[in-house]
């Protein structure tokens, strides 16, 4: 019965996004050439084109050769990849550098792109369940993608300004700078080859494995060996000084400053070492080997939570934002999301990971409750699952989120909901979930009850009332 429940609440939440799911434009049909025929995406109930459900990519080499100096770059991707269906034809995202060739296995193939579909044509199907590499060469300029889940005033991808480089790709850039199955729901590992004039410094997700320099060009490589969503991985080229901390528990931390990056900006981060220690205790080992941030060298743009390298804008912030990234690297970069409508499930735990941190430091929780409630009260109220784009990073899938899991932590006790969250993360670590997911492990847990508590933050539209007693947490018994 209460699973019954449970599936009920999932199969609502995908009826309601797919009725309202946003076509993107990614391709004119008219275009495609003789021999390929139309993509039908991976099926996400906010992006549907983005994808391909008969893939799961597990590993991704990337050779780039960039110079920040100019907006092209020159790259060969090599793809893993597992079949999961029989393959007549393998579509890929990308947007942007031409493609200049496609091999699958060894051998040279049939490719068109259309749109922001690289489609592949192999001579014979590729039978379900084989694992094949495929091979794509391509140079030139990356797409100028705009992102249309904040309504077109960011730009998305591989971005090339003021002598650097960068890479910020949540929801759907990653495609402007690689061929990829662009949806988070599909993770992979990484081996980056990168390839500068000498005098710029690179860092990227993953450790550092190589670095030479010659005949006037500076090679650093990678390697990320735990599955990533894509919007999740990383560049920086530019002049750059490394800086590093002492990391709990054997993590590197090395964090990456623009040469000229004032000493307020870096102040932002001085907590890091700490966070890690204290993110751990709650949700269990920082699921990297390395850690640190880039700070772009524009002052404009908002944190992302970019894999064990989180970008930041030239500017001072808040730790709390320094805090809020880290938490990502759990929620969102270890486990991903299944769907973009579950984008609470990211937004909404790394915004409570603030409240965590605030009582840790023997803050109560009340101004920061307050303040999200006032939030949410002077917006559209809407249930957690998105139904469209422009709600993916609205103050519902941040705040509501986050209220929903204090709702859940003051009808359980704190010992069960820190026994939630913590189950939660160990199942599901290095995997995809859905809203179901985490509702399963409180309903296990906390019971009916639980489900109970978070029901009305769930299901809206309505913003449930601001409990009495909402504000005056439990005691901190842990
Ligand atoms: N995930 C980011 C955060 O809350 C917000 C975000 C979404 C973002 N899309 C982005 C930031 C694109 C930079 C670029 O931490
Ligand atoms: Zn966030």
């Amino acid at each position: 019965m209460k699973w019954l429940i449970l599936l009920f609440l999932a199969g609502m939440s995908l009826a309601l996004a797919r009725q309202t799911a946003q076509q993107l434009p990614v391709l004119p049909l008219s275009a495609l050439p003789d021999g390929f025929s139309a993509p039908s995406g991976y099926g996400d109930s906010i992006y549907p084109l983005l994808g391909d459900a008969g893939l799961d990519v597990t590993h991704y080499d990337l050779s780039l050769r960039s110079d920040p100096r100019q907006d092209t770059i020159s790259g060969r991707a090599v793809l893993s990849i597992m079949a999961l269906r029989e393959l007549n034809q393998i579509s890929l995202d990308f947007a942007g550098p031409k493609v200049l060739g496609v091999k699958l296995g060894g051998r040279a193939v049939q490719h068109a792109q259309v749109g922001e579909k690289l489609l592949i044509l192999p001579p014979t199907p590729v039978v379900a369940g084989t694992a094949f590499t495929l091979t794509v060469a391509y140079s030139g300029t990356p797409a100028l993608q705009y992102d249309s889940s904040t309504g077109g005033g960011l730009r998305l991808g591989w971005i090339t300004q003021a002598g650097g480089s960068y890479v910020l790709s949540e929801p759907d850039g990653a495609h402007t700078f690689f061929p990829c199955n662009d949806v988070p729901a599909d993770g992979a590992s990484y081996s980056l080859h990168l390839d500068v004039p000498a005098g710029y410094t690179t860092v990227a997700s993953g450790v550092q494995t190589l670095q030479v320099t010659a005949a006037g060009r500076t090679r650093t490589d990678f390697e990320l060996a735990q599955p990533i969503p894509t919007y999740a991985l990383t560049v920086h080229v530019g002049k750059l000084k490394l800086e590093t901390q002492a990391g709990p528990a054997g993590i590197q931390i090395r964090n990456a400053f623009p040469v000229d990056l004032p000493d307020d900006v870096k102040a932002t981060f001085a907590q890091t070492p700490a966070m890690i220690g204290f993110l751990a205790e709650w949700f269990g080992p920082y699921p990297y080997p390395v850690y640190g941030v880039a700070v772009s060298a524009d002052p404009q743009i908002p944190a992302l939570e970019t894999a064990t390298l989180s970008t930041f804008p030239a500017r001072p912030e808040q730790p709390t934002t320094a805090l809020h990234e880290l938490a990502h690297q759990w929620f969102g970069n270890s486990l991903r999301l299944g769907d973009w409508s579950d984008i609470w499930l990211n937004e909404g735990f790394a915004t409570y990971t603030e409240l965590l941190w605030a009582q840790s430091q023997g803050q109560s929780a009340a101004p920061l409750l307050e303040r999200w409630y006032a939030r949410l009260a002077r917006t559209p109220a809407r249930g957690l699952p998105a139904t469209q784009s422009l709600q993916l990073f609205d103050s519902s899938s941040y705040f509501r989120g986050a209220l929903a899991l204090h709702a859940l932590r003051l009808n359980v006790g704190d010992g069960r909901f820190r026994r939630i969250l913590a189950d939660y993360v160990g199942r599901f670590a290095g995997r995809s979930v859905r809203t179901a997911d985490f509702l399963g492990v409180a309903q296990q847990i906390g019971g009916q009850t639980a489900l109970d508590a978070m029901q009305p933050w769930l299901v809206g539209p309505q913003l449930p009332p601001f409990p009495k007693g909402f504000s005056r947490s439990s005691p901190e018994g842990f």
